[in-house]
């Protein structure tokens, strides 16, 4: 029983430091984070005037965020009435937005991303040290309920 316990943690074990060793080297390689995340920005905010879908995402990654635009709220510009889009401004603001954050996006939301990982990994590991320790602490305590039978069945 104990020694099957043992093993199942030493799976689940074996999964998170995958999962760690993973969230790692992404972290690693940020080159080709990065450029895969700008990329799927550039994508989805050039969708911005065209698709509801990509409209309602990029404003809700605005507000969240507090940035506007990939790079900068120029993107996020509309000259047929001098204003930016509505999300590019606080949500308690009144009329047009005519201020809007200054930050970009990529550079806002790729920190909280990155950061996001790094958290992952660090759960990741946290958790294979307990279920270590509980693997340890099983096949202990199996080896001295062996050892007090044996002890028993001698006395
Ligand atoms: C953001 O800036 C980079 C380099 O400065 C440029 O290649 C890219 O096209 C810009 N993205 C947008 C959406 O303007
Ligand atoms: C300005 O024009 C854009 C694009 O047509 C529109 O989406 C936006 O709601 C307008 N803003 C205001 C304040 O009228």
């Amino acid at each position: 029983m104990l020694t099957t316990y043992a093993v199942i943690l030493l799976v689940l074990f074996l999964l998170q430091v995958a999962v760690a060793v993973y969230a790692f080297l992404q972290i690693r390689d940020t080159d080709h984070l990065r450029a895969e995340f700008k990329t799927g920005l550039d994508k989805l905010f050039s969708a911005y005037r065209t698709d509801s879908v990509s409209r309602e995402t990029v404003d809700v990654i605005q507000r969240s965020y507090q940035c506007c635009g990939v790079n900068s709220s120029n993107e996020m510009f509309f000259t047929n009435n001098n204003t930016y889009a509505q999300s590019c401004c606080p949500a308690d603001i009144t009329g047009a937005c005519t201020t809007p954050f200054t930050v970009g996006c990529f550079e806002a939301f790729y920190e909280f991303v990155v950061s996001a990982i790094k958290i992952i990994g660090i759960v990741a590991i946290s958790i294979s040290a307990i279920e270590i320790f509980g693997a340890i602490a099983a096949l202990c305590l199996s080896s001295s309920i062996k050892n007090q039978y044996r002890r028993g069945a001698y006395a």
